[in-house]
């Protein structure tokens, strides 16, 4: 057997002292007290920091909607569902004042799905007719998952016997959402006239249209 080198000899003592290393158990990181859902109160809590980001994050994203959007139907439609949700961001705010709080936010992350997903689809290289579709689909899917939100909390809210105003600003917000469906649905129904290419036919997997 060759005899090995002073340096390899070294090299190979340095290498064994690593692997030893890395072998070691690293120290386990200091628990974090596990959070607690203890209460209705918890529960609103948590509803209401999401509502909150839910809407900050449609806020962000809707500008860039609107200018991808073809249709100017479309356009003005967003546009005024982007004043609604400013106004919908005051009334959640003015929900933390009653309760004497200032507004939470938790990183709403259904929200966050829903607009990378769009974000994905409206990347693609498409004609402006189908990207309006595309537009109107992703945007009902972020009504719906709104209008789920709202009926939750204010379930929850009148369980907690909060105050008649704090409802009535839920319902206020509530009520724009599904107005906002309504006309996107009647926009998917045929206002818009989309050229999307020729349709699947069922018997080839494709979809039956809407
Ligand atoms: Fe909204």
């Amino acid at each position: 057997m060759p005899k090995m080198k002073k340096n390899s000899r070294a090299k190979s003592r340095t290498k064994t002292a690593s692997r030893a290393k890395s072998k070691m158990k690293k120290p386990a990181p200091a628990k974090q007290p596990k959070k607690e859902l203890a209460t209705m109160q918890d529960l609103f809590l948590i509803q209401m920091k999401d509502v909150y980001d839910t809407e900050k994050q449609i806020a962000q994203a809707l500008p860039t909607v609107i200018r991808k959007a073809a249709a100017q139907e479309l356009k003005d439609i967003l546009s005024h569902h982007l004043e609604e949700t400013d106004g919908q961001i005051e009334r959640l705010e003015r929900i933390y004042e009653l309760m004497d709080m200032s507004p939470k936010r938790k990183p709403a992350l259904g929200i966050k799905g829903l607009i990378d997903d769009a974000k994905e689809i409206f990347a693609m290289k498409s004609e402006p007719d189908l990207l309006d579709a595309a537009i109107i689909t992703s945007s009902s899917h972020i009504e719906h998952h709104e209008i789920a939100g709202y009926r939750a909390i204010i379930a929850c809210a009148r369980l907690l016997g909060m105050p008649p105003e704090a409802i009535e600003l839920f319902r206020k917000n509530l009520e724009q959402e599904e107005n906002m469906d309504e006309k996107l649905s009647e926009l998917a129904s045929g206002s818009i006239s989309v050229d999307a290419g020729e349709p699947a036919s069922v018997e080839d997997g494709g979809i039956v249209a809407m």
